[in-house]
């Protein structure tokens, strides 16, 4: 499929998505946002891909945001429905995807952009990057996500910093909150992004599955994360995958996952 603002690359088992607006540094316009979900639900579809990476072009920007001149304009209802259509189509679609997505902060992720960081499963950052929440240096608040992910992975206090004082963060300073997994230099991103989706695509991509949906029930109100574990747990005893796992862990060789 052709996109406009998205390139899309395979790497062996890994699918490579890249935004690709740099002359905006790469803020995610409703097109945009469309195509980032046609281009991650094809590669959810597809049997050959166990992991997504998820990259802004050129060496400035991941994503500086939502496109601030497309919403400028917007009334209350037309602002709801921007953000309750980004939820589904993007945000939550991603954190509750079937397959591990790893963002790779190559620059700015500001608002929208670090929301999308958040919503993937792992996220690696360059030394460059610099990450914040700004919306309300605009008059409004985060609205794809970043006042639930950003309180999760970081805890309640220094969220509410973040968000209050708009105030970007520097690389060093997000792994040191735990708001990133990694970072590297500009060059060695994409390799320490690959050599963790090798680590992910070794294993059971039914176990894998599982477990992202296991963690998310965690934090979904009204579901108890401990109940849903017991029940993916016991599913997990029927898969191919479990059959094959143990069988070659007694046979002493290495394990060649079916994916089902
Ligand atoms: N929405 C729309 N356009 C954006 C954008 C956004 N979120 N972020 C950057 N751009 C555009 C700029 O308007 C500019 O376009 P132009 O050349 O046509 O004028 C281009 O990208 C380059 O940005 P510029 O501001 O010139 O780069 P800079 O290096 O001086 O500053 C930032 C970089 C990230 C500090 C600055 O672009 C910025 O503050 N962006 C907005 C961040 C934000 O508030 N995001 C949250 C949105 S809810």
């Amino acid at each position: 499929m052709e996109y406009e603002n998205i390139l899309t690359e395979s790497m062996d088992n890994v699918q490579v998505i890249t935004i690709n607006r740099p002359n905006k540094l790469n803020a995610l316009n409703r097109e945009t946002i469309g195509e980032l979900h046609q281009a991650i639900e094809t590669a959810d579809k597809d049997s050959n891909v166990r992991c997504i990476i998820i990259r802004g072009a050129g060496t400035k920007a991941f994503v500086a945001g939502a496109d601030i001149a497309e919403f400028a304009n917007y009334s209350v209802q037309e602002g709801t429905e921007l953000s309750t259509k980004g939820h589904q189509v993007l945000f939550d679609y991603i954190e509750n995807l079937s397959k591990p997505v790893i963002a790779a902060v190559n620059g700015f992720a500001l608002g929208g952009g670090l929301e999308l960081a958040m919503s993937c499963h792992l996220r690696v950052a360059s030394d460059n990057a610099r990450m914040g929440l700004p919306e309300v240096s605009l008059g409004v608040i985060p609205g794809y996500g970043g006042t639930q992910r950003l309180p999760q992975l970081v805890g309640k206090g220094k969220a509410f910093e973040m968000i209050a004082s708009a105030a970007m963060i520097k690389a060093d300073e997000a792994e040191r909150y735990g708001l990133v997994n990694y970072v590297t230099t500009q060059e060695e991103l994409m390799d320490k992004c690959l050599e963790l989706a090798a680590k992910i695509t070794n294993n059971s991509p039914t176990a894998i599955t599982n477990a992202i949906a296991a963690i998310n029930a965690g934090f979904h109100t009204g579901v108890n994360g401990y109940e849903e574990e017991i029940r993916l747990f016991g599913v997990s005893f029927g898969t191919e995958d479990f059959k094959e796992g143990t069988t070659a862990f007694l046979e002493k060789r290495k394990a060649d996952f079916p994916g089902n």
